[in-house]
């Protein structure tokens, strides 16, 4: 504390020198000391008595001059100049407890709503119905819930976009095998693992060349509406939609079904997409297809790259739908901010299309557009994660593993819980393991998904966290005390070094929770819930609680109140659940 004052000041005499107030010449050190009589501060220096003869102004006038040039500091909540010329500090103590007393007092823990409340679309999860999830969905489920529920909880408007691959050629291989599956019972239970319909769909496609033009007949036909194809292609879709459902149920992920907005919902939009380029005169054809093409991206030969927006056989692609859904989001939802939590290798992909939407005028030129990307999750080789056999590995499996090694971790540690209670926190110390070995890297690095570590104990996992909320919530438990019953006046007293060290921290949550909204960066707050259930254990270590005399005991009490509800919370944002006991 007293070495940042003195640098502090240090700073500002430097900043004085460099304007020209003070002399470019050998100066005294600075002396802080601290002060007898509280009302005067915590610390005091004369530091502008020494140098004012040199400036050639008199003591109260430098004096001012270095307040005002004082770099700001939370830890300091007033300065004061004094008799002929002291200046004196004014710890935040008291700044920090008032701060904290509003915390406690607050439903929202303190956190400040955003300034200005926008409408942030956020898009995420939005996996290919052709298959089955898998685990390069995971990340971006994850990380786009918990972005979604940080923006939220900061007063922003939030919708949530789900936009599914819904529609392209593979559809036509697939109402194909729909088609030529007679037996009812047969086809709802090879639907029931869209993994090995889609592999057999493919091998029907690949080895009969009649089953190949059927077909490329029916995606025709689906694309021009009948209604025979839409029947079979709306019920396929519906089973893995559901399927989809069954995962984000079980993650905990907030997305509901009027969310998903797929790519077949911008079918209608696609030829005014192409025509309103083609007024923005910014389209151009190539061997037949039409093109948007950019100066900015050129191949590595210098070759200018198209965005191409419609083949030469009149079909659209992916761009095209995410111009539609761009123009959609920024008229029809009044979009602030548009954040897409998609793989790091569609890169170029939204910069090509932002830069579209831009010029053509489908968004506002102030409308935020960010590519949220992130890596790649790993196998322990690695490389991209794979089955043994080096299939996708299903989400739904791995979700399964994970809760079957957490219930095993748990059931070790807890003779005495019953097994219902034992399922439920393996279900949830498992899960949320899955989750926060996510979260808690930084998305744009390819990590490596590994289940020892994840379900570790120790270090920045979920199971730590989750038991570090266990006992600060058994504090109030084991001693029968009902925190609401607590005095929210009762004067709180930060006397210990880690009393301080947990205040200060409990009182970042709110900048920390506007990083992650701000950046899209979930590890942030990761990191900060880390270091806030270290910063209690070392508080919960050396102060004690429920054997300290009043008032001291309650201020302590107040302390770990908060430090659960905030723990509480930013897990809850994550997408975390938290439990009593475990
Ligand atoms: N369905 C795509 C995939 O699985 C991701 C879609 C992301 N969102 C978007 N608007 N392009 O790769």
């Amino acid at each position: 504390m007293k070495e940042k004052i003195i640098q502090r000041v240090e700073d500002a005499l430097a900043q004085l020198r460099a304007q020209g107030t003070l002399p470019e010449q050998p100066q005294p050190a600075v002396q802080l000391d601290r002060t007898r009589d509280k009302s005067h501060g915590d610390f005091a220096t004369n530091i502008a008595l020494l140098l004012a003869k040199p400036a050639g102004m008199k003591p109260r006038e430098l004096a001012e001059a270095i307040v005002a040039a004082l770099p700001a500091d939370s830890t300091i909540s007033k300065t004061e100049i004094a008799g002929p010329g002291f200046i004196n500090f004014f710890q935040a103590g008291d700044a920090l407890t008032a701060s904290l007393s509003a915390a406690l007092a607050d439903e929202h823990l303190g956190v400040a709503r955003a300034a200005r409340a926008q409408t942030v679309v956020v898009d995420y999860s939005s996996p290919n119905l052709a298959k089955e999830m898998h685990v390069g969905h995971l990340r971006s489920t994850i990380i786009g819930d918990a972005v979604a529920r940080t923006l939220e909880f900061l007063g922003h408007k939030v919708v949530r976009q789900n936009h599914v691959g819904d529609w392209g050629t593979q559809f036509g291989m697939l109402l194909a095998y729909l088609e030529e599956q007679q037996d009812q019972a047969e086809l709802s239970a090879e639907l029931s693992d869209l993994e090995n319909f889609y592999r057999a769909a493919k091998q029907r496609f690949d080895e009969d060349a009649e089953f190949a033009e059927r077909a490329r007949a029916l995606v025709v036909q689906l694309q021009s509406g009948d209604s025979h194809c839409l029947k079979l292609w709306h019920d396929f879709n519906q089973v893995s939609l559901r399927h989809c459902f069954e995962v984000y149920e079980r993650l905990g992920v907030s997305l509901q079904p009027e969310d998903v907005r797929g790519e077949s919902a911008y079918n209608p939009d696609l030829p005014h997409i192409v025509s309103a380029l083609a007024d923005a005169g910014l389209l151009q054809e190539s061997n037949g297809a039409r093109c948007v093409f950019l100066d900015e991206f050129k191949n590595k030969e210098g070759e200018p790259l198209p965005v191409i927006v419609q083949k030469a056989d009149g079909g659209y692609l992916y761009a095209t739908s995410d111009l539609a859904a761009l123009r959609y989001r920024a008229r029809e939802l009044g979009a602030d901010r548009i954040l897409y939590f998609v793989d790091q290798r569609q890169a170029l992909h939204f910069q090509q299309v932002f830069q579209v939407a831009r010029l053509a005028g489908f968004v506002q030129p102030d409308t935020e557009l960010a590519h949220m990307g992130f890596g790649t999750m790993n196998g322990p080789d690695g490389r991209p994660f794979k089955t043994r056999t080096g299939g996708t590995v299903k989400l739904v499996d791995l979700l399964t593993e994970a809760e079957d090694r957490a219930l095993a971790l748990v059931q070790e540690k807890n003779q005495e819980l019953d097994s219902e209670e034992l399922f439920n926190i393996g279900r949830v110390v498992g899960i949320s393991a899955v989750k926060y070995a996510d979260l808690s890297k930084h998305r744009s690095s390819d990590y490596i998904f590994n289940f020892d570590q994840m379900l570790s104990f120790d270090g920045n996992t979920a199971p730590y966290l989750l038991y570090a909320y266990t006992r600060v919530a058994s504090i109030f438990r084991r001693a029968e005390i009902d925190p609401a019953a607590l005095a929210a006046d009762a004067p709180l007293t930060l006397e210990a070094e880690q009393e301080t060290a947990l205040a200060t921290l409990l009182l970042q949550f709110g900048e920390t929770l506007h990083q992650v909204a701000d950046k899209g960066v979930p590890h942030v707050l990761c990191a900060y819930l880390y270091n806030l259930a270290g910063a209690f254990s070392s508080f919960y270590e050396h102060c004690p609680i429920l054997t300290a005399e009043q008032p001291l005991r309650d201020s302590r009490l107040q302390l770990a109140w908060l430090t659960a509800r905030t723990l509480k919370q930013g897990l809850a944002l994550l997408g975390i659940q938290t439990l009593e006991r475990m």
